[in-house]
């Protein structure tokens, strides 16, 4: 059966990364995957067309699909917009939230030819493979109530953080089953020295451990994982959290890679459709150059292939393809080391595109 895929670029360089993973896309289906491929519009593109930031339309096609590929959205051109309802991020949260999208998987893999592009010494990030399980749809990003409001003659912003325990136990279970996969380490990360929320958290996570006796179950407080992160990175496995820790700790774990323009996304529901999109952000700085590194968006085509089309062949060959084309020695500015000439992202998605054909 043919499968959908809508194709979401978004702002910022998402429409340029966008077309170098179509045309990734255009590359299976010649190597025989049988897919379909639409296009719509989200966030501050289609607030410009159609006044709102996730339109109908768009999200019924998302609904129809096996799985979603997305760009970026966001820009300071829609920073001004006083509804937050209407700004660009409400179209990527509202696919999540309304496609039920708990569970992000980042991982954060070094590719040994960027060891030296890290931010860290060499020595502490060769081998790093961290995998790290974002809940995805609840937590203090949805918490209610929120808002700004009057109180005593002077405003008072607020939101919630809260978490049931059904939605701490399924992204658990993922979580414990990504490490059963994996090197059989999982650390949760919580802040139970001062919120209750993330007591509930901790404890849930030991009520699953006995149901995964070969996973080495830990906790760690979110500030000491941060720290921990850019101290000895290797000592994780699988690291699984909240919404807004996941946020952050995975900004800083994709760094650790050489560059967030490297790691690729999947947020997946409890059917198994899946949104993929790279870790990194629209970058307005960089739009339109044709500068920004495609690789995340043409990973985040792996991802896609691996876990909503069930294609792990051709999930491999992209990857084979990408850690090819470094070895060719081609870089995007963003991973280019003094001495290095950088390549633009249309070249870099004619290599990939090469190499991938190339494994045939
Ligand atoms: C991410 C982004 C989003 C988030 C923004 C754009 C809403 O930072 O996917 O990490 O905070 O989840
Ligand atoms: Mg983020």
């Amino acid at each position: 059966m043919t499968q959908k895929v809508l194709l979401l670029p978004g702002d910022g360089i998402g429409p340029e990364i966008a077309a170098q993973a179509a045309r990734l896309l255009k590359a299976c289906q010649d190597a025989g995957l049988d897919i379909e491929v639409e296009e719509a519009l989200v966030g501050g593109s289609a607030f410009d067309v159609h006044g709102e930031p996730l339109p109908a339309e768009t999200l019924e096609n998302a609904k129809a699909a096996s799985a979603i590929l997305l760009g970026a959205v966001g820009g300071p051109k829609w920073d001004k917009i006083e509804d937050l309802s209407k700004r660009p991020e409400k179209g990527l949260l509202g696919l999540r939230k309304n496609l039920g999208l708990f569970g992000n998987l980042r991982p954060a893999l070094l590719y040994p030819q960027l060891a030296s592009a890290s931010s860290l010494k060499a020595e502490l990030v060769a081998g790093l493979d961290i995998m790290i399980v974002r809940e995805l749809t609840g937590g203090i990003y949805f918490g209610q109530p929120r808002g700004i409001e009057e109180r005593n003659g002077e405003r008072v912003g607020f939101n919630t953080y809260v978490y049931s325990e059904s939605e701490i136990e399924r992204i658990g279970r993922v979580a414990f089953e990504m490490a059963q996969k994996r090197g059989k380490k999982l650390c949760s990360v919580d802040k139970a020295n001062v919120l209750e929320v993330t007591i509930l958290w901790r404890e849930v996570m030991e009520r699953l451990a006995p149901e995964y006796p070969d996973v080495e179950l830990s906790h760690m407080y979110v500030d000491n994982a941060a720290m921990q992160l850019v101290r000895a990175p290797k000592q994780f496995d699988v690291v699984v959290t909240g919404n807004m820790f996941g946020d952050i700790l995975s900004d800083a774990a994709a760094m650790l890679t050489g560059s967030i323009g490297m790691l690729p996304s999947a947020s997946l529901n409890e059917t198994g459709q899946g949104m993929y999109e790279p870790c990194h952000g629209s970058a307005p700085d960089i739009a339109g150059q044709n500068i920004a590194n495609p690789l995340a968006m043409m990973l985040s085509v792996a991802m896609m292939l691996r876990y909503s089309l069930n294609e792990a062949g051709l999930a491999e060959r992209i990857e084979t393809a990408v850690g090819n084309v470094l070895d060719q020695g081609l870089r995007t500015a963003d991973i280019v080391q003094e001495g290095e000439v950088s390549v633009s992202t249309v070249e870099m998605g004619d290599a990939v595109i090469e190499a991938f054909n190339a494994l045939a």
